[in-house]
């Protein structure tokens, strides 16, 4: 915290350093328990054991698998994190120029199962965990979690319902073959941001007239509403403001091809976020109204 200090004797009376600077508690067990070498030593080889458990496919499971259910008709499955690596042209062998992007399946683990009581009292879920990190900065409590499924801490976590035939015990890795060639995905992510824009580019204004005596009012929103009645300006009204950075679905986006060297998912079309962001992906599942819970389904046939 010499850093702060520094920064703060600049513009500070020296009488109130004491006082000014912040109390920034950033240790870990890592910064309380070894030397600084140590420190050093410690991330390179976790990090080359953290790939090596990864890399050679090696099933960290201790024990056996749970067992293996058939499919039926309104099950769920579990989906996948994937890294975005970017969108490339594919063409089909008719010809077509699709464009699609490369989602990559990088070190996806189940983490933790949640039964229905856990969960919302209705379906279980699965916490699923994609893309080994650090355990420097993770929590006492975070690494508990991971070290019971056995498996390194993740940089992402998510929760997909799944329903009670497929339940997958925590520690089983995931790949891209998980999907096939044909199905449909939702795929979430965090959008890139944009900062505080103008209501142009935030919510695609038309602007007004460059010429023909406008002053200085090409890209602004004009009136905001009626005056008298109802003399507000309603809740939601569209006008500048911060732009991007939040959570966006892409629907029903199809998976066109399935490399399962390299775990690559080719998904048609565009997903939200920037290169090299996790995205979550889910399998849109086919169903039949047999049952009434239908909130985040799509049909497709
Ligand atoms: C692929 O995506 C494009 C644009 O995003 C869309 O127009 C097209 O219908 C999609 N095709 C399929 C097969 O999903």
């Amino acid at each position: 915290h010499v850093g702060w200090a520094l920064l703060y004797a600049g513009h500070l009376n020296k009488n109130y350093l004491s006082i000014y600077v912040p109390d920034l508690k950033t240790t870990t067990w890592f910064d309380e328990h070894l030397t600084e070498d140590n420190q050093e030593f410690m991330r390179k080889s976790m990090a080359e054991e953290y790939r090596r458990q990864t890399a050679d496919k090696l099933n960290p499971l201790k024990d056996e698998p749970w067992p293996r259910q058939e499919w039926t008709e309104g099950s769920r499955r579990v989906g996948l994190i994937a890294v975005k690596l970017g969108m490339v042209p594919a063409w089909t062998k008719t010809g077509e120029r699709h464009v699609v992007t490369m989602l990559q399946v990088q070190d996806c683990h189940v983490i933790k199962c949640l039964s229905k009581d856990e969960y919302d009292g209705h379906t279980a879920a699965l916490v699923v965990g994609g893309k080994n990190v650090s355990p420097f900065y993770r929590t006492e409590q975070q690494m508990e979690m991971f070290r019971k499924a056995g498996v390194p801490p993740k940089q992402k976590l998510t929760t997909f319902k799944v329903s009670d035939n497929a339940i997958i015990k925590p520690g089983t890795p995931l790949y891209a073959a998980h999907f096939r060639p044909g199905q449909y995905v939702d795929v979430t992510a965090k959008t890139i941001g944009k900062g505080f824009q103008g209501v142009m580019k935030r919510w695609g204004f038309r602007g007004q007239p460059a010429s023909h005596g406008q002053t200085k009012t090409h890209r602004r929103p004009g009136a905001s509403g009626p005056g008298g009645d109802p003399a507000k300006v309603f809740k939601g009204k569209k006008m500048p403001g911060m732009m991007g950075n939040i959570f966006d679905t892409a629907y029903g986006l199809k998976i066109w091809r399935v490399n399962t060297k390299y775990n690559v998912l080719y998904v048609n079309g565009s997903v939200p976020g920037h290169r090299s962001c996790l995205v979550k992906v889910k399998a849109v599942h086919i169903h039949t109204h047999t049952h009434t819970h239908t909130h985040t389904h799509r049909e497709r046939e």
